[in-house]
């Protein structure tokens, strides 16, 4: 055991000092790191307000920067501003309309290039398209669908007018997005026909069908039809293109308080139903735009792919909002990281000479698997900065990355945040000195601790809960509708904002995350909660009761197994397994199927009759159980 953790603990103490020639050119120089950090946490107010002022267009400038309430706080008081103007017009009006902001292509290499100025022209149609429906400042939008460019421009077309959207994955169920788009009364659902994955065609279009049956409350889905559909419209379908085509592409970009709503996004918590995090637009155009450009330190000219789709968080902050704001240009690929064969991202940065790379440790553990000589094939010396995000990147994957993907050649940034936080709270920037398996140190004005349940921060090396003790500009504001699970962020480790990680920090101040310290999995850098997987299984008309766990997966990070207690007279038959994973897959969607699930006699419970699930674990993996003095049984 001892010389185990030395081994670690040795591996992840391990110091990369950037290649040169990312630190000639960075923003911030290593040695300015602390000081800028320290300026920017003793006067947070003077330190965001710079920022403010220097990188974004206001349409009348705030009274203060922070105001409010613990933990309710308000950023930029009174300052008007529209965050599609920032990503968009700011950049036109200073000569840059043909820059390039997306370079679209997908597994068959086709290529639609989007320039800063078609592309306002085409939010513009559509936000003028949005408000002929009748959709106003504050309404909702639902949006499903694939990676591709319209997806980008439903999101800034709502932003445009003021209207929330809530971007569901396109991996979600009907019933998730069902519910989704119940629970925030979205008023106009837009969606595309199909992705295609793999080499086959997904429909996205018959999950929305499904979703909205009788919701009187949706009065009209937009349908972009793809290349070769002819697809007849039905009462409520509107035709994206055509919408696009019939309305002007002037739009004034509505002047937006700071503190309105952005967006909705759900996210899996640790009770069964999602929680909706709402983010408002000043605090977060301004700390995606800032992180966004000092993390990965882009320059105007720079090429820049994030891998994430639009439907999760980093698409939002790291794919649409950051480097639009900066204005820099994206890739944007439809498509499965190894299809049609493991080369094709590698071809991809070869053939768009892509300087900054953002991807998740799942991705290179799959490609760790398919051997470096598909990278060998490609020339990646385009390649400045590699960043990852979703889960620990270990060691071993880091190095990996570094040493093939990156020639040993690069900065890689690992950077921890979550929905929840808007953007990157605790990553090393490319030109400060990395260590492999850990996240690092906080982003300026982020003051992150490890800490024990009082709240005292634990001794170096020790494993604690990862906390955030001052309130930052992009941070949820409420959860939809539920402002009392918005409290408990705050209230369970008081004052302090709980992360829900489990995390160490080492005597040189670098974050280690460990994983979640709540019952919330993440498989394949999603996040998934096992109450929400449960309350899915036992929904099962077979189903008596049920309880997850996460168990270490090569690729994934986490995989799913169930255990299940089946209801008398049901047999333990592997069709019922098959149909059981079935059912989770149309009540969530594919990405929360448990890959194995055991039925047994009974689960072990506390007196309370709290299932405990470490018992399930420790079980599971052969692990010493721990204290079971609570357990029933
Ligand atoms: C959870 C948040 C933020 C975008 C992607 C996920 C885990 C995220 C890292 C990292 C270790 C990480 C945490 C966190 N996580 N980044 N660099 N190292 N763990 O967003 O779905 O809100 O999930 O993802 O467990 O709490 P999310």
């Amino acid at each position: 055991m001892a010389t185990d953790k030395n081994e670690i603990l040795l591996k992840v103490n391990q110091v990369y000092n950037p290649p040169r020639h990312v630190v000639a050119g960075a923003y911030i120089q290593p040695e300015e790191y602390e000081s800028l950090y320290e300026e920017s946490i003793q006067d947070p107010e003077r330190f965001w307000a710079r920022i403010a002022e220097d990188e974004l267009y206001w349409f009348q400038r705030w009274d203060k920067v922070r105001a409010g309430e613990h933990p309710n706080y308000q950023w930029f008081v009174n300052g008007k501003l529209n965050i599609t103007y920032n990503c968009l017009d700011r950049h036109i009006k200073s000569g840059r309309r043909n820059q390039l902001a997306y370079i679209c292509t997908n597994e068959d290499g086709d290529e639609v290039k989007v320039t800063y100025g078609e592309l306002l022209d085409k939010v513009c149609r559509l936000a003028n398209g949005l408000k002929a429906l009748g959709v106003k400042k504050g309404d909702r939008v639902a949006i499903y669908m694939p990676q591709i460019i319209e997806q980008v421009v439903a999101m800034l077309a709502c932003a445009r007018i003021g209207a929330l959207h809530s971007v569901v994955f396109g991996g979600f169920s009907a019933s998730a997005l069902r519910m989704r788009i119940k629970e925030a009364r979205a008023k106009v659902v837009i969606t595309a026909t199909w992705t295609k994955r793999r080499g086959k065609k997904i429909n996205y279009k018959m999950n929305v069908d499904e979703a909205v049956e009788d919701l009187p409350f949706v009065e009209k889905v937009i349908v972009a039809q793809r290349e070769g559909d002819d697809y007849e419209l039905v009462e409520k379908e509107i035709d994206f293109h055509e919408l696009l085509q019939r309305h002007s592409p002037c739009c004034d970009a509505e002047v937006m308080d700071a503190e309105d709503p952005l967006f909705i996004l759900y996210t899996s918590g640790t009770t069964g139903k999602p929680k909706g995090v709402l983010h408002t637009i000043g605090g977060y155009n301004l700390f995606t735009h800032y992180t966004t450009k000092i993390v990965f330190d882009l320059h105007e000219n720079d090429i820049y792919w994030c891998t994430a789709d639009p439907g999760w968080i980093t698409g939002h902050s790291y794919l649409v909002y950051g480097p639009l704001s900066v204005g820099v240009t994206s890739v944007l690929f439809e498509g499965a990281p190894d299809f049609p064969n493991p080369g094709v991202w590698w071809s991809i940065i070869d053939r768009y000479r892509v300087n900054v790379f953002y991807s998740a440790p799942t991705a290179i553990r799959l490609f760790m698997k398919y051997g470096e000589t598909w990278p060998q094939k490609y020339d990646l010396s385009s390649l400045r900065i590699l960043g990852s995000v979703g889960e620990p990147l270990n060691p071993e994957a880091w190095l990996w990355f570094y040493e093939h993907i990156g020639s040993k050649n690069c900065a890689l940034v690992d950077t921890w945040w979550q929905t929840e936080t808007g953007g990157h709270m605790v990553t090393t920037i490319p030109s400060y000195r990395a260590k492999p398996g850990k996240a690092g140190k906080p982003f300026f004005g982020v003051v992150a601790d490890v800490v024990d349940r009082a709240g005292c921060s634990v001794e170096p090396n020790t494993v604690g809960n990862l906390v955030i003790k001052e309130p930052w500009p992009s941070g949820l504001r409420t959860c939809w509708n539920e402002p009392e699970r918005y409290e408990k962020y705050w209230n369970t480790i008081a004052p302090y904002y709980l992360a829900g990680d489990l995390a160490t920090k080492d005597e040189d101040g670098y974050i280690m995350i460990l994983g979640r310290a709540d019952d919330v999995l993440t498989v394949s850098g999603h996040r998934i909660g096992t109450a929400e997987v449960e309350s899915a299984l036992v929904s099962h008309p077979a189903v008596a009761e049920a309880a997850v766990i996460g168990k270490p997966h090569e690729l994934k990070g986490e995989s799913i197994k169930g255990f299940l207690i089946i209801k008398e007279g049901q047999n333990n038959s592997e069709k019922l397994i098959t149909d059981i994973k079935l059912h989770v897959r149309r009540e969530l969607g594919s990405l929360a199927v448990p890959d194995e699930l055991e039925i047994v006699d009974s689960l072990p419970k506390t007196r309370s009759g709290k299932i405990m699930r470490r018992v399930l674990k420790a079980q599971e993996l052969g692990m010493d159980i721990g204290d079971i003095s609570t357990l029933e049984d």
